[in-house]
């Protein structure tokens, strides 16, 4: 049977303390509703709606490319009142599945156990036990068992506060009969509000069956108040990625420093060193070594390569075998092959480094193309930009760049040629001779040094 998913995130968030609102903080790198929304598609809904606050223009920018539909909420009265503004957009056929813009760590495989839990006619409700339900409804059952209603913190009697059961707020219903039910809610309650929860009490007053799933891992039904709560979410998703990693084969460091913000591929034996983040899309071949503090985004790393200490690496391919760092940064869009050694204070920015090829000290290889077997000396520099246009440097198989060098673009150097250290190359250099341009080395004859006067 069809479901539609329905995302409440009209809440404005003030405990957040930000100008950004509360579901677009950022949770691994990626704003908290977009996680739900993630979720929500996987499980393969007829369509989702996304409920949002007045002032959420900034959410439905943000989020312009999510397959969702988007429903104002222009005024928050309560969760009963955010559902009746998605309810026109629900067919009477449809289950609704309930979630919240803020509660962004739930999983589809409990998602999936909770849509089978109850028949088509029937609700299930996600409930969660806790050692500390202040603030959350509370699930009141009867002594058959039965749930008979839920009462929010605020409305509640001292023996209901007693109570450990408490509503995530997560439920799906016939969109029929919760149509009907929003129709009757009242918002004569402690908080002035339309209670969604006061539907589970008019279902079972009509005999509706409400089927309660207790949540797996408490973890999972977190929901994010403020930066506190904020942090806490971050620290269990790094626990959960870390833990699907390690499953996986990868050899972590310390599991509690490592930060997926996106998605890492990985080949067997790869081991990651403390403090790592990676950005994006990143993989990373067989038994790649990456060393601590290094931040890679949107970079496939090839078998055996070892990623030193410190190295930032953007949108990079690096072939198998490869020595990069400590100390490298690549700026985006460059393309190493097997065997390729980028050492120490290397910058390396949209340019093509052919097998075996060394750089391995202060340098600056940007929009250059450069063969297999090339050894670039110490401080050499593609002088790239006019001031006003960016150019290539091409480098031929087997050159060999002295020290200090200047290459000045556009610029060729032919295969096999040297360049002497210290030299400004502005025209091109044959093959296979050496090139070099340096003013003449002199010594001053009878030359002191002069003194500090008294
Ligand atoms: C709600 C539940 C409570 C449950 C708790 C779990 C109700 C009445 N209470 O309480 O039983 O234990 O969640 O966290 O449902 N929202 C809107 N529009 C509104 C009001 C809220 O979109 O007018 C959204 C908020 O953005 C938030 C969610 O609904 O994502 C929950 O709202 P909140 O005010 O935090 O409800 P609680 O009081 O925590
Ligand atoms: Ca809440």
């Amino acid at each position: 049977m069809s479901f539609s998913v329905v995302i409440l995130a009209a809440g404005q968030g003030k405990r957040m303390k930000s100008d950004l609102p509360k579901v677009l903080q950022p949770l691994a790198g990626r704003p908290l509703l977009q996680h739900v929304i993630g979720t929500a598609r996987s499980l393969g809904p007829a369509a989702i709606h996304v409920v949002y606050g007045h002032g959420g223009e900034l959410v439905r920018e943000r989020l312009k490319d999510a397959p969702v539909s988007w429903v104002l909420q222009a005024e928050q009265l309560g969760t009963g009142h955010a559902m009746m503004q998605a309810m026109p957009h629900v067919p009477d056929e449809h289950r609704v599945l309930v979630l919240y813009g803020d509660v962004p760590l739930i999983r589809q495989s409990t998602l999936e156990k909770l849509l089978q839990a109850a028949g088509s006619s029937d609700i299930s409700l996600l409930t969660v036990m806790l050692d500390d339900p202040t603030g959350y409804g509370r699930i009141v059952r009867d002594e058959r068992g039965d749930v008979r209603e839920i009462v929010e913190h605020k409305d509640a009697s001292p023996e209901q506060l007693a109570i450990r059961e408490c509503n995530t707020g997560v439920m799906v219903v016939p969109a029929a009969l919760l149509r009907r039910w929003l129709g009757l809610l009242r918002n004569d309650n402690a908080q002035r509000e339309y209670y969604l929860t006061d539907v589970i009490g008019m279902a079972a007053r009509e005999g509706v069956r409400v089927v309660p799933f207790v949540a797996p891992e408490p973890s999972e039904v977190l929901g994010v108040n403020d930066k506190v709560q904020l942090a806490e979410v971050e620290s269990e998703y790094r626990r959960r990625v870390a833990r699907e990693l390690m499953l996986a084969g990868v050899t972590l460091a310390d599991p509690a420093r490592i930060d997926v913000r996106g998605t890492v591929t990985h080949g067997r034996d790869v081991f990651i060193d403390v403090n790592v983040i990676f950005e994006g899309e990143v993989r990373l071949g067989d038994r790649v070594r990456i060393g601590p503090n290094c931040v890679i985004r949107d970079t496939t790393i090839g078998d055996d390569t070892e990623v030193f200490a410190n190295c930032v690496i953007d949108r990079a391919i690096i072939g198998h075998q490869c020595h990069i760092g400590p100390f490298a940064r690549f700026r985006p869009s460059s393309t190493l092959e097997r065997g390729v050694h980028i050492g120490n204070f290397v910058e390396v920015k949209n340019s093509y480094i052919g097998e075996g090829t060394k750089s391995n000290h202060l340098t600056y290889l940007g929009d250059s193309i450069i063969g297999k077997g090339v050894n670039v000396g110490a401080g050499t520099v593609t002088c790239n930009y006019d001031g006003a246009n960016k150019w290539q440097t091409h480098i031929g198989d087997g050159a060999f760049i002295g020290s200090g060098s200047m290459l000045v673009a556009p610029v060729r150097i032919g295969a096999g040629a040297t360049i002497g250290a210290g030299s400004t190359i502005t025209r091109d250099a044959p093959e296979g001779q050496l090139t070099l341009e340096r003013s003449k080395q002199i010594t001053v004859e009878g030359w002191q040094r002069p003194v500090k006067k008294k």
